[in-house]
This record gives C-alpha cells, structure tokens and sequence, in this order.
C-alpha cells in the first residue's frame, strides 16, 4: 500500500464533497479547483456518490479524487471500481482495514483514540484520519498524540473551518486537514460556485502558508 500523503496535489487542504448528482459533483469540484485546490474527497453519502466520483475523474482528470465514509469491504469495492484513488473512513476496526487494504489503494482510516492508533499500526498505516477532531480534543490532542505516536501523521477532520485551519496545519504530525467548511450545503443548493471558487482561495493560502 502506497502512502496517501505524496499522491496528494495542491494544498494541504482535503475538502469533502456530498452532491446529489454527477453534474453537481462535477461543478463543485470544478469551483474547488478553481481555486487552487488538487485532491477532494467524495463521501459516500448520497446515492449518485459512486457515479460523482467517476464524473470527476472524467471531468477533471489533474483533480486527484478519493472516497470516504467507507463503512464496509463493499464500500471500499465499490469505491475503487468507481476509480477512486484512495480511501477515507470515519472508523476504524480490524475487518475495515483489512478490507481497505485489500483494495491496495492508499487510505486514512479514521480513529480518535490511542488504541485505534495502534491498532492502524499493527496494520502497517501511519497516516490515519482523526475524526471528529475537533470534538476529540483537536489541536491539543494531537500535540499530545505527538509525543506518543512519533511515527503517525493525521488528517484532521470534522470542525475544521477557516478560522482553525492554520492552526491545525502548523502542527508537525498534521499532514493534511479535511473537512466540508469549503462547500457548505447553502452554497451548493445555490449554485454559488465563485463563492465556493473564493474560499477555496483563502484556506489555499492559508495552507500555503503553514505547509510551503
Ligand atoms: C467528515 O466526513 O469527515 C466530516 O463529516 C467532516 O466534518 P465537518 O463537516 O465538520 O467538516
């Protein structure tokens, strides 16, 4: 299994994109982009979420696109078979990440805890998703995972926004932040792209500046 961290392009900044249909995914990954981003992550939480990510391959093939909230070994399946070139999930446990790592797509498995963490470890995965990260004791926590887990590199996500993000970012073990903070529902139902476009912009700067 490949590491996640050097497939990645752009910023260090992971948005998620929820759409309810291929086109919608297309746009908003489009207005991402636009705006300096070079990886996204499709959640599979909507119905047309499989058919989005093949969309955007197809669309915009310079974006590097995975999937998350695999919950399942079909999960992880059905997201490669879509062309989905690496894998997120919320959670982890022993079946998950075998079912994951079977795909031999790079991944970061979701923990909040330090057994999760050694479990990844026990399967070879240094870079893990830390979720809810915020409500799991966000930048403290990591500061203090840090001392433990010299080796593991975190995705944080779930209550990321602008005003955190660098902050976040500035952490040595943090590899690359995540989260929906850049295509909140409003906008998409409004097709308010170039507002999407603009605050892609200002968090791309705001990594940039923390991870040049
Ligand atoms: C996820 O799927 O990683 C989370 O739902 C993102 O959380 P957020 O909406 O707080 O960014």
């Amino acid at each position: 299994m490949a590491a996640l961290s050097p497939l990645l392009r752009g910023p260090a900044l992971l948005p998620i994109i929820q759409a309810d249909s291929p086109d919608e995914a297309v746009q908003i990954a489009a207005a991402l982009q636009q705006g300096g981003i070079g990886s996204v992550e499709v959640v599979l939480r909507t119905r047309q979420a499989l058919a989005a990510i093949t969309a955007i391959r197809d669309a915009l093939p310079e974006l590097l696109v995975g999937a998350g909230t695999i919950l399942s070994a079909g999960d992880a399946l059905a997201a490669k078979a879509a062309g989905a070139e690496f894998l997120v999930s919320p959670a982890s446990t022993p079946a998950l990440l075998d079912a994951m790592l079977a795909t031999g797509l790079p991944l970061a498995p979701g923990v909040a805890t330090p057994s999760e963490i050694a479990m990844a470890l026990e399967a070879g995965i240094h870079e893990v998703k830390f979720f809810p990260a915020h409500l799991s004791g966000g930048i403290e926590m990591l500061k203090a995972l840090r001392g433990v887990f010299q080796q593991v590199r975190f995705c944080p996500t779930g209550g990321i926004s602008q005003h955190n993000v660098a902050d976040f970012l500035a952490l040595p073990n943090v590899f690359v932040a995540g989260g929906s903070w850049l295509t909140p529902v409003t906008l998409v139902k409004a097709q308010a792209w170039s507002q999407i476009t603009a605050l892609a912009q200002q968090a791309t700067e705001l990594a940039n500046q923390q991870k040049a």
